[in-house]
């Protein structure tokens, strides 16, 4: 396994067209060693939840931590292999969102309290799972990754252009410990 390096916005990866995962592939090696990386890269980040597009990869999968899918603290993450949303409950809540691809950066958005959402698992049966709360929002978050929105799509001109410059101080951090310690680890709780 490997602790992958996360893309951060404004780097365009981020936005690349996602693709479904040919069925016969998904429970093949290279699926299998994508998501294994994907959940390393997703803890040693202490992450909610990643798209692999955050990794740079176009392949439409998504991970949501096991204790945040509703179980135990230590349960396995969710892997969701071309996850559609069926249905999103009309109630709502604006809760405050961090993402990987922006650290240190938390945006409030609305999202629905329940999600609907269907998927492959790696065995490569189909699966639909009735989500609320955090987990619902983990899985609106995800799935938005996959058609390239994310959460700076969710603010006004003034915040987007904020969000714009705390980015570029990142990427220049980001260079710079990549010259002093290329091992250290970022700690963001609830970011998925
Ligand atoms: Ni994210």
């Amino acid at each position: 396994m490997a602790i992958l390096r996360i893309i951060k916005y404004p780097e365009p990866e981020l936005r690349q067209s996602t693709q479904e995962v040919p069925l016969a592939e998904v429970g093949a090696p290279g699926i299998r060693r994508l998501v294994e990386d994907l959940v390393e890269t997703m803890y040693s980040h202490n992450g909610a939840g990643l798209a692999a597009v955050q990794v740079g990869r176009p392949e439409r999968i998504i991970l949501i931590d096991g204790h945040v899918a509703g179980g135990a603290e230590d349960a396995p993450p969710v892997v969701l292999i071309n996850p559609t949303i069926e249905h999103l409950a009309d109630e709502t809540e604006t809760a405050d969102e961090g993402c990987l691809s922006f650290p240190g950066i938390f945006v409030p958005i609305k999202r629905s309290l329940q999600a609907r959402v269907s998927a492959y698992g790696l065995d490569g049966k189909c699966f639909t799972i009735e989500a609320e709360g955090l987990y619902a929002r983990a899985l609106q978050h995800e799935t938005d990754h996959l058609t390239g929105r994310m959460i700076v799509d969710f603010v006004g001109a003034v915040k987007r252009e904020i969000i714009k410059r705390k980015m570029k101080r990142v990427a220049r951090e980001e260079a710079e410990e990549a010259e002093e310690s290329p091992a250290r680890r970022v700690s963001d709780a609830k970011t998925l």
